[in-house]
């Protein structure tokens, strides 16, 4: 009765709200408006009190003098931050000098007739009205308090935008949005599937979808020919800065499609999204390719942040040449020495060189050697031996060291970074140092999107666990043709139809052709060792599916979540997802996972067990 009463009041003076709180300027003077909003700050200045009415378009100044509107004024006296209200009265121009330039609506204010209160506010337990940082998992317990926060808003604002973007985009090229359920059956995709016990048939599980993959695939069979959808998927995998269990795919298929058509109309998408939306945004068109050997051997990593350069080289032909057994062991056992050479870094001290090593230990590298070309910058030409500092100079000479120097082009004051082992390891644990020490010396431009795409991936790699092959991609992508033959004899040789975007550091999204034919997909799964029964118990209905004139098709998807992280500029997903979960995959708005009652899980058919 309470709450109706209040907005009965707030309606006998009009709407609750006619204007937005970002607004009105000089041009609505002397206009009457009603506005509706949040208390962001109040100001009580002896007979005046001023308030900043706050809502998702931006802030108002309100001024109550107890001349113009007592009663009016006296119920302002009551308002503490947060407070919900609604007010009405004159557009005025704020006095002189006391304008605000920074504000939209800095040069005017609201002079009060009424206002009704609609609803109060506690204390919060962080500021809204001020860009303080507030620890995460607070930040997450008050969701919906940390979403009022302007920049909150401008983030969920700049995701709406890409979605409507995204979908008028498609629109109009004759895509067709087509929903795929979320209860569907666990196979073997890459991730860990979540999985929902079936009430009705027990002991049998649905799991949620990693994504709409196979169901796109069935959507080309059925003849839709173009699909995308704004497809929400579930992986139950560790949670990252741009790692979600669950997030948001851009899904796209495509019948009768080359790689090209896919690559082309993607990249027309992302530049004129970015363009549209952050015209501040600089980067290079059209996007570069970058073969995943290449992506592997420079950058050691198969979504490099090109922003900057610090490419890792390969030393081993000078390396085993020197003294130092580490070197000409490992590159005699078929291994490689690899370096980076970081700018301007020959100063570090003792104990940032250590916690160099201990960074490439902790990537899996055995050591680090480290040699810093001189401490001061200069022409590389002037250094001498003096001049180098490095553990193990005594096993290196001149020449060494400046042919070492020399690949890099690098200048005296530079540090080489040499990582000696397998040489997939000793690349891998260069580009992660080559990633950490470009954020630490600010190497990437804020302002850069360095996109690109990757191609010319394998089908199959070895997994270093099990020694079992594993698809790169996923078990449906299709392997270049001239090397079908490989997959009997060489599996791990075959290349697939695949390409990556990339963009700072993350992969943006992935896609193939697809193999629409039984015999050939059931070869693909024989080269990995699955067999007969095993198919056509995990993916019989896909093979049968292919057997009625399936379509070539192919499609890629693209994590929304990323794109908007990278347009927002922010540093996790997490900062672009209305209700994330936190980094232990926990949802503290609603506290979610939570146990259930004994009720709810015999009707499952479940037994907790504790271990
Ligand atoms: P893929 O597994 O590469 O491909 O996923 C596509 C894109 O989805 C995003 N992504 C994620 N974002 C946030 N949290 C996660 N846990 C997460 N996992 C993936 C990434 C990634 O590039 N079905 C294929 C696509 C295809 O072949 O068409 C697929 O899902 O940006």
């Amino acid at each position: 009765i309470n709450y109706c009463t209040r907005i009965l009041a707030a309606r006998e003076t009009a709407l609750l709200k006619t204007h937005n709180c970002g607004e009105l300027n000089k041009t609505h003077v002397g206009q009457q408006v009603t506005l509706a909003g949040w208390v962001d700050r109040r100001r009580d200045h002896g007979g005046l009190i001023f308030i900043d009415l706050r809502d998702r378009e931006g802030l108002t100044q309100v001024v109550f003098n107890p001349q113009i509107a007592k009663e009016c004024h006296e119920k302002a006296t009551e308002l503490r931050g947060e407070y919900a209200v609604t007010l009405r009265g004159e557009v005025s121009l704020r006095p002189k000098g006391s304008e605000n330039s920074k504000l939209p609506t800095g040069d005017v204010e609201i002079v009060a007739r009424n206002m009704t209160i609609l609803n109060a506010s506690k204390t919060p337990p962080f500021y809204i009205n001020e860009e303080v940082e507030v620890e995460e998992n607070l930040r997450l317990k008050y969701r919906y308090l940390d979403l009022r926060r302007p920049h909150m808003q401008q983030n969920i604002i700049l995701r709406h935008r890409v979605v409507k973007f995204m979908r008028d985009f498609f629109d109009a090229r004759g895509f067709l949005e087509i929903e795929t359920p979320i209860l569907i059956k666990s196979t073997p995709e890459g991730a860990r599937d979540y999985l929902v016990p079936s009430r009705v048939h027990p002991g049998k599980f649905y799991a949620l979808p990693q994504s709409p993959q196979q169901l796109k695939q069935l959507l080309m069979v059925a003849g839709l020919e173009k699909y995308f959808q704004i497809a929400k998927c579930f992986r139950d995998e560790d949670c990252r800065a741009d790692r979600q269990p669950e997030f948001t795919q851009i899904d796209v298929e495509m019948s009768f499609a080359e790689e090209e058509d896919i690559i082309q109309m993607t990249e027309e998408m992302i530049i004129s999204l970015v363009e549209k939306l952050k015209p501040g945004l600089k980067f290079t068109k059209p996007f570069p390719r970058l073969s995943y050997a290449e992506a592997m051997e420079c950058y050691g990593c198969d979504k490099p942040d090109l922003r900057f350069g610090v490419q890792i080289k390969d030393l081993s032909d000078i390396a085993a040449q020197t003294e130092l057994s580490v070197f000409k062991s490992v590159v005699a056992a078929g291994g490689k020495v690899k370096a980076i050479c970081v700018p301007g870094c020959g100063n570090y001290s003792r104990s940032q060189l250590e916690d160099l090593t201990q960074l490439a230990r902790s990537f899996g590298a055995g050591g680090l050697v480290t040699i810093a070309l001189g401490t001061v910058p200069g022409n590389l030409d002037g250094l001498t031996m003096e001049m180098v500092k490095s553990a193990v100079a005594k096993y290196l000479t001149l020449d060494q060291v400046m042919n070492m120097a020399r690949r890099f082009n690098a200048n005296m004051g530079d540090l080489l970074l040499i990582v000696a082992g397998k040489p997939r390891l000793a690349a891998t644990v260069l580009g992660e140092l080559r990633k950490e020490m470009g954020h630490r010396l600010k190497l990437a431009d804020p302002n850069v999107l360095s996109f690109s795409w990757l191609v010319d991936f394998p089908l199959l790699e070895i997994d270093e666990k099990t020694g079992g092959l594993q698809p790169v991609r996923h078990p449906f992508t299709m392997p270049v043709e001239e090397d079908i033959p490989l997959l009997a004899i060489a599996p791990d040789k075959v290349r697939s139809r695949s390409y990556d975007i990339i963009c700072n550091g993350y992969e943006l999204g992935g896609g193939s052709l697809r193999i629409y034919t039984r015999d050939l997909q059931k070869k693909v799964f024989q080269a990995r060792g699955y067999k007969d029964e095993e198919i056509e118990e995990l993916f019989g209905h896909m093979l049968e599916a292919f057997d009625y004139g399936a379509p070539p098709h192919g499609g890629i998807a693209l994590g929304l979540d990323r794109i908007v992280m990278l347009m927002a500029g922010v540093e996790t997903i997490r900062e672009v997802i209305a209700f994330p979960k936190n980094q232990s995959a926990i949802d503290l708005t609603l506290n979610a996972p939570s146990p259930v009652t004994e009720e709810q899980l015999a009707e499952l058919h479940l037994n907790i067990r504790n271990e």
